[in-house]
């Protein structure tokens, strides 16, 4: 069983094949970052538009790279939400149409579904139950998943995302768009030290119980900070660094805590990391070494599957078509900018 999967919830327009006996036959990215950069974060309209322009012609070089005959396929798989709404239906019309031409059903997927199944497209998969962990630009959040579909939200962001305070970040330190990375790659030269004591930057939310994260706090921590060194003056390369590893640090330091205390609550045995911020080595070395200290397995999807991309959207769709929980059949082309994943 077949299925074509399509992600188009934000910058990126990702396609690729999923095969529930071959498993993932080819997979196709196109990355809207040149086109945003100058405008220091993503602007809707033109992300819609560019979706527009390139969906196509990856569908054909999909089909191109991987001979594979589309009436093959069982189904289409596109995400249908949470994202930017003109996004998403610039992916759900290209699904619905695809799929009336093929004779063959479109199945919506959430978005935040596909992160959390990422790490099933590695080998080993990691087996049911385990906790997840989500960081992406839009959340942050842990689940207790006992099966597929079978959720249970632990904790989340009560404020900024992960990622978001990551982006943010990154702009006090005068980085481009999309921040994340590159406060990661400023962070390697950076050395946290320099903020000890009353300077250090906070770990929010970890000095009471529960699982809820909050990151603005943090964030407005280093704007003081930047403030307090800078007083009038430019910042230099190494201050930039060293403020960048604090960051950093504090981040995964936060999420470390917050995973171990879940891991404890749950007594669950697997951990699962998936979303952006999934790809930053910091965290992933540091969830590592946890699991190890504490005897359980840590599973990642591989770097290119941590951010949006269609395997994920795929992958989903065939546990769905699997599975006979299939959307009714119908025409009506769906998208959903907000869409918890509880009510999915
Ligand atoms: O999952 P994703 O591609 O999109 C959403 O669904 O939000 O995540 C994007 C987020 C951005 O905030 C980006 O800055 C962050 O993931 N990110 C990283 C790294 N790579 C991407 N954050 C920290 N370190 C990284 N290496
Ligand atoms: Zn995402």
């Amino acid at each position: 069983m077949r299925v074509l999967g399509i992600e188009t919830s934000c910058d990126e327009t990702g396609l690729a094949i999923y095969d529930r006996q071959q498993g993932l036959l080819g997979h196709v990215l196109h990355s809207q970052v040149a086109l945003h950069a100058e405008y220091g974060g993503v602007v809707p309209e033109l992300a819609s538009r560019d979706h527009v322009r390139r969906l196509p012609a990856l569908y054909q070089q999909l089909l191109a790279e991987t001979q594979i005959d589309p009436n093959s396929f069982d189904a289409i798989a596109y995400t249908e939400g949470p994202g930017l709404i003109g996004a998403l239906l610039t992916g759900a019309a290209f699904a619905k149409s695809l799929a009336w031409s093929l004779g063959c059903p479109a199945i919506g997927v959430h978005h935040m579904e596909g992160h959390l199944l990422a790490p099933l497209l590695e080998e080993p998969a990691p087996e049911f139950p385990f906790l997840a962990l989500l960081v992406s630009g839009g959340h942050t959040q842990l689940m207790a998943v006992s099966a597929l579909g079978q959720y249970e939200l632990l904790g989340q962001s009560l404020d900024d995302a992960a990622g978001e305070a990551f982006d943010k970040t990154a702009k006090l330190l005068g980085l481009g768009y999309p921040g994340g990375p590159a406060l990661a790659a400023l962070a390697e030269h950076g050395d946290a030290s320099r903020f000890q004591g009353k300077a250090r930057f906070p770990r929010p939310m970890t000095d009471r119980p529960g699982l809820d994260f909050s990151f603005s706090g943090l964030k407005t921590a280093v704007a003081l900070t930047i403030q307090r060194l800078l007083d009038g003056s430019a910042m230099d390369a190494q201050t930039r660094a060293d403020i960048a590893r604090a960051f950093e640090e504090a981040v995964v330091d936060t999420l470390s805590m917050k995973v171990d205390r879940a891991l404890q609550q749950t007594g669950l045995k697997r951990i699962v990391v998936a979303g952006g911020v999934g790809a930053n080595r910091r965290l992933r070395a540091q969830l590592r070494a946890l699991g190890e200290q504490r005897g359980v397995e840590v599973f990642y999807p591989r770097i290119e599957f941590c951010t949006d991309n269609g395997a994920m959207i795929a992958l989903v769709g065939s546990f769905y078509v699997e599975t006979a929980q299939q959307h009714p059949v119908d025409h009506f082309i769906r998208a959903r900018a907000r869409w918890p994943l509880s009510t999915r």
